[in-house]
């Protein structure tokens, strides 16, 4: 998941330091860096974020060529030993690796019988040391033959100002501008260089310099089309936020405008079109994590207005659940990021069964995007906090216009009187049940019917960057065990937005108060003083039409978890453990 970026021109400390902040997103263990200048290389490696880094390289503002990387750990430590930069069997090769080498133990073997001394234990440290003392295209094209697993990787050598790279799986952007080369896990490191990119392929590899630029697939050169990077993106927000996470939790409100503008243009009509005539008898909507909840959310859009089978599924169970697929089966991937490698996976596995496939992401120029027979953007704008909130938001606002398209029926109106019924919820009162609940070892949430999905993404994201033990469940479940957990130290919060369930839920939750639980209430409905009387806290939200209240609850839910998360001193735009953009299994 780690990210890397390689650049040739003028000041490339600056320009490589850039790249690593734009791609910290998808990994913050460690960060290094090697830059070459007159036949010299240097090797600049820190534990933690980019800004460790930042302070340690000497920066110039002279011509070079450098490599960089930042890091999720896969296989081996954190550890100044196994961050990238690896060094190949001289010291004069520099490799850095965004993937796994699957066969890394065995390469590693037969390295060692050689004699060959590896420094740490990390997988990527295979593919520096299969390098002797010679970087070219043959040497190069000799160790990628020996790889098994998914590799986005770039090679430096001392001797010259010119990148090596190969990818295998993993997303690998090249560009040329008239001063400079870049090459980078996502466009978005050069966006401000440069609209127009070579998307590197699978199997393919080659080296840029500023002379020339050589790409090669089973030894034969490769002539490829450049892509267009466009963005049309509208911010409201533009207050100033302590973090991205807040921040993007009130662009959920540009998220909607900006579906609004797009989703009446005759390109996506078109779309929409296309995936509404696919006949179809079965439909699976897939993604990971928070995508995974969206499509539960979505799931119940499809259900309601199109009356068909319609199954959620985890991205990473897909593949081994002997799924009937066929060529009349519909699958629907979610994906913020379209690089998660479950999600990746699921979609190459139903296609080899026919299936076609609609991928509903925030980056269009993705894997998965590229692969999806269809693509419907979310129009969120860059996300990234790890913890996701506006994708989410927007993906299900997709889902919604998706099954209401499928269904022949309208949905730019009903979205538009939503917009004017967001609402964010009052900062304050969210804060005071921060403070109640940050130093809890364990929270759980229980809801009913689609209240329950909301209550499964609020745990997920309180789980995230609050590192409390949360959990979900669905009200009628309690009594079959989870009953036996509550005593007077747990806190439960219920959600409850459905009146027609309202008297389940609070038997639920009487059940909880006559055996000690506190708990906590998120309501549009209005409550008799003598049922107000079960909760410590009420948190009122705003009423909105049916389909669209598990996203109007969300909203303070997630803010819930933004200010445990603060309140804890824990970072929540980058919590421990994770990465934005999961691409590996
Ligand atoms: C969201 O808060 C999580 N960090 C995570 O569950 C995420 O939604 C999941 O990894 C899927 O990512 P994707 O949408 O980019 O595929
Ligand atoms: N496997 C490599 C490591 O652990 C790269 C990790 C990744 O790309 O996620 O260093």
């Amino acid at each position: 998941m780690c990210g890397i970026v390689g650049y040739i021109g003028n000041a490339p400390e600056e320009h490589l330091l850039h790249g690593l902040e734009v791609l910290e997103y998808r990994g913050y263990d460690s960060a290094g860096i090697a830059v070459i200048h007159h036949g010299k290389m240097s090797i600049y490696k820190e534990i933690g974020r980019v800004a460790n880094l930042k302070g340690k390289v000497i920066e110039t503002e002279e011509f070079g060529a450098g490599i960089a990387h930042t890091r999720w750990a896969t296989h081996g430590k954190v550890s100044l030993q196994n961050a990238h930069p690896q060094l190949s069997q001289n010291k004069d090769i520099a490799v850095v690796h965004n993937g796994i080498i699957e066969n890394y133990n065995l390469l590693k073997e037969q390295l060692l019988k050689n004699g060959v001394k590896f420094d740490g234990d990390t997988d990527s440290e295979v593919i520096a040391k299969l390098f002797k003392d010679n970087l070219s295209i043959q040497t190069l094209k000799e160790v990628i033959d020996r790889l098994e697993g998914s590799y986005a990787t770039l090679v430096v050598s001392k001797n010259e100002n010119r990148i090596y790279f190969a990818r295998n799986k993993l997303p690998l952007y090249l560009t040329k501008t008239s001063q400079s080369i870049i090459l980078a896990s996502d466009p978005m490191c050069f966006i401000n260089q440069s609209k127009d990119y070579y998307d590197i392929g699978d199997g393919e590899y080659g080296y840029a310099d500023l002379n020339s630029i050589k790409i090669y697939k089973n030894d034969q050169c490769v002539r490829k089309k450049k892509n267009k990077i466009s963005f049309n993106i509208k911010t409201l927000a533009n207050k100033e936020f302590n973090h991205y996470m807040l921040k993007e939790i009130y662009q959920s409100k540009d998220a909607l405008i900006n579906i609004l503008e797009n989703y009446k243009k005759k390109k996506i009509i078109k779309i929409l079109n296309h995936i509404a005539s696919i006949d179809t008898d079965k439909i699976y909507l897939i993604g990971c994590g928070t995508a995974y909840h969206a499509g539960l959310i979505g799931k119940t859009y499809l259900k309601k207005y199109l009356k068909k089978e319609v199954e959620c599924v985890l991205a990473s169970e897909f593949i081994y659940q002997n799924n009937i697929i066929t060529n009349k089966t519909l699958c629907i991937f979610i994906s913020q990021s379209g690089e998660t490698a479950d999600t990746i996976l699921a979609l190459k596995h139903s296609q080899k069964f026919g299936a076609k496939t609609v991928c509903i992401t925030n980056v269009t120029y993705s894997s998965l995007a590229t692969l999806a027979d269809f693509t419907l953007p979310i129009y969120a704008g860059v996300e990234r906090a790890v913890a996701s909130t506006k994708a989410y938001f927007a993906q299900c606002i997709i889902l919604y216009i998706l099954a209401r398209k499928m269904a022949g029926r309208r949905y730019l109106a009903n979205i538009k009187k939503f917009l004017h019924e967001i609402d964010f919820s009052d900062d304050s009162l969210i804060q005071k049940l921060a403070t109640m609940i940050y130093s809890k070892r364990e929270i759980f949430f229980i809801g009913k019917s689609v209240d329950f999905i909301t209550c499964e993404e609020a745990s997920l994201k309180l789980k995230e960057i609050s590192y409390i033990n949360s959990q979900a469940f669905a009200c009628g479940e309690l009594k079959h065990g989870t009953l036996a957990l509550i005593d007077n130290k747990k806190l439960i919060i219920v959600i409850a937005t459905q009146s027609q369930l309202l008297n389940k839920v609070l038997s639920s939750a009487s059940e909880i108060k006559s055996r000690g639980g506190q708990l906590v209430l998120f309501t549009p409905l209005s409550l008799t003083p003598q049922i107000k009387k079960i909760f410590k806290v009420i948190i009122p939200i705003k009423q909105a039409e049916e389909d669209f209240m598990p996203l109007q609850t969300i909203l303070p839910l997630q803010k819930l978890a933004y200010f445990t998360a603060v309140k804890k001193g824990n970072d929540p735009d980058m919590p421990r453990n994770l990465a934005k953009s999961v691409t590996v299994e």
